[in-house]
């Protein structure tokens, strides 16, 4: 183990170990796999979709492309590509078992099975060769990975040249009056209604705090950038509660 395992990092608003922040989110995503579908359609109101749909829309995808959807969960975004180009096919990824189970479970009944390959992987060690990926997807995921500059090296190392990292997350929202009205609903409706509807306040405070820690648009910018990423650009939605990251390698 070097010194650079030992670098803590954020654990929703705690600092912990690289290790104690994997099985802190590995232990999360177990738990929410169940109601996770239902849970986004409520604390996003349902916008969670057309944010994702935007997302794959301005990533602009080619003919026959390669594509990895990481810390994919339970399919949306796989779905979504193989919706907008039929002619892709997709590696769907996370490292979470129960995760991708339920993902695979997804892809049988809404009939987007084919052309998806499932992958249980963290983003820290992909098991994949170099250049092989036309493009990256990870839609809110990114701010649960333990050692953020490590993926970017591994998403770096397995994309094509000239292909794209497309990073849908969370951000800091640029208005004031939405920003506070914002802050009110995350912080005390979103973990109540986690209560109730799965008795598991503890694992939605842990999302909620965990955007409050994850780097706002430029951080993240200059994190991608620093890794090797050319031509790095953001666009925020809905005034930055999410922004789009794409990078080219
Ligand atoms: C909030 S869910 C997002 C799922 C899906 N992409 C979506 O937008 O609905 C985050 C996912 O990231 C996965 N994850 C967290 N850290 C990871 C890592 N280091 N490598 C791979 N997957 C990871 C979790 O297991 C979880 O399924």
């Amino acid at each position: 183990m070097s010194l650079k395992d030992n670098k803590k990092v954020y654990f929703g608003n705690k600092k912990v170990t690289q290790l104690e922040k994997e099985e802190g989110v590995q232990q999360i995503f177990s738990k929410v796999a169940k109601n996770y579908d239902l849970m986004n359609d409520i604390m996003s109101l349902g916008m969670h979709r057309l944010w994702k749909r935007i997302f794959v829309q301005k990533a602009g995808l080619e003919k026959n492309s390669l594509v990895l959807d990481l810390a994919a969960g339970t399919g949306d975004i796989t779905k979504i590509i193989l919706d907008e180009s039929r002619t892709s096919k997709v590696v769907l990824c996370d490292q979470n078992a129960e995760m991708v189970a339920k993902a695979k479970d997804r892809a049988v009944n809404e009939g987007f099975i084919n052309n998806v390959t499932f992958e249980i992987a963290s983003a820290e060690k992909l098991p994949f060769k170099n250049n092989q990926f036309n493009k990256i997807f990870i839609s809110f995921g990114f701010r649960n990975f333990s050692n953020k500059e490590q993926s970017l090296r591994e998403l770096l190392r397995v994309l094509k040249p000239k292909g794209t990292l497309n990073i849908l997350e969370f951000s800091k929202v640029k208005n004031e009056v939405l920003s506070k009205v914002y802050d009110i609903y995350s912080k005390t409706l979103i973990p109540k209604i986690g209560n109730f509807i799965s008795n598991d306040a503890g694992s939605y405070q842990y999302l909620v705090d965990s955007i409050d820690t994850h780097e706002d648009q430029e951080g993240l910018k200059f994190m991608m950038e620093n890794s090797g990423f050319r031509d790095v650009s953001y666009e925020n939605l809905f005034d930055g509660i999410v922004s789009i990251h794409i990078g080219k390698k």
